[in-house]
């Protein structure tokens, strides 16, 4: 494959976009690029890679700065996406001091438009045979959302990206106003974004499926990493296998895959239940 072929992963300094990439360096034969916000960190995490033998290459890509994102599509605009893999994401824990709509902005602006904006920024170099990944969570489900309306017109089948973002931030408008319970949202941002992320994934899927592209979401797990303090059960080399598995061996789009393999209903009842064996 020629070094015009490349696989992208996004906050890929640590955790589990670190996994990721180490192993797509190890098993996918065109150029992988690690990108990070920081360039430093990027730069270091590259350097134990090398140091392994692995080729990455590295980019500077802060997902939530326009600029950024300008700058690496502008870079890779002659170069062919194989594999786009949109890791990079945030979560505030319970014990976060910082005031709610600042959680709630932060969250949905990082995980949700940020995601988006860069996908779409991407598109034009994704070409038939690519696959897109979106690392959602088990908090993606549609389930977590208390409101029965809200589920519905998440999941319409003809939701469009536009109606999306407005839902997005009809949320953060609720929780501005104090009133994203009465409304039905819950009480997670965390679980608005992943939520997001998914409805996009089927977006993306059913417009980009006719040019044999290929659109999932995954759950990677309980993954023991900063985001969760280093709590889980799962380590980021394990979780990255899955990843790395539907980035070069999915035939099928538009599906949630759990951390098990399994394909997931988002419509229905909360697989925590019956594959994790909790709620
Ligand atoms: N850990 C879990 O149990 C778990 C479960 C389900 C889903 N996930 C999802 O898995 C993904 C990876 O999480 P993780 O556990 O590996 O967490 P992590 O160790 O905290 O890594 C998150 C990565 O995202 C980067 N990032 C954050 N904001 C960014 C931005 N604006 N632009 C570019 N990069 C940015 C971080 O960069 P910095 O180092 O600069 O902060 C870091 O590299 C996330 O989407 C998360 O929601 C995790």
């Amino acid at each position: 494959m020629s070094n015009d072929y490349i696989a992208i992963v996004t906050g890929a300094n640590k955790g589990l976009g670190f996994a990721i990439v180490k192993d797509l360096c190890e098993n996918f034969k065109g150029t992988v690029y690690l990108t990070s916000r920081d360039e430093t960190r990027g730069n270091e995490a590259c350097e134990i890679l090398r140091k392994l033998g692995l080729k990455p290459e590295y980019h500077q890509l802060d997902v939530s700065d326009p600029q950024s994102v300008q700058r690496f599509a502008s870079y890779i605009q002659n170069k062919r996406v194989e594999i786009l893999i949109n890791n990079a994401g945030i979560l505030f824990l319970k014990d976060a001091k910082e005031p709610k709509l600042f959680q709630a902005e932060q969250t949905i602006l990082t995980n949700y438009f940020a995601l988006v904006n860069f996908c779409e920024a991407i598109l034009p170099c994704v070409k038939e045979g690519g696959k897109i990944i979106n690392v959602s969570s088990s908090s993606g489900h549609l389930s977590r959302i208390p409101s029965a309306d809200l589920r519905k017109r998440f999941m319409c089948e003809n939701l469009t990206l536009n109606e999306l973002n407005l839902l997005m931030r009809n949320y953060m408008e609720a929780v501005k106003n104090n009133e994203e319970i009465d409304e039905g949202w819950g009480d997670s941002p965390y679980v608005i974004s992943k939520v997001g992320v998914n409805a996009y994934t089927f977006i993306l899927n059913r417009k980009l499926s006719s040019n044999g592209i290929i659109v999932n979401c995954v759950h990677p797990g309980y993954v023991m990493s900063d985001m969760t303090r280093g709590a889980g059960n799962v380590s980021p080399e394990q979780a990255a296998k899955l990843v790395t598995e539907i980035a070069l061996n999915s035939k099928t789009g538009g599906l949630y895959i759990w951390h098990n393999g399994d394909t997931v209903n988002w419509n229905g009842p909360d697989p925590r239940g019956f594959i994790d064996g909790k709620i």
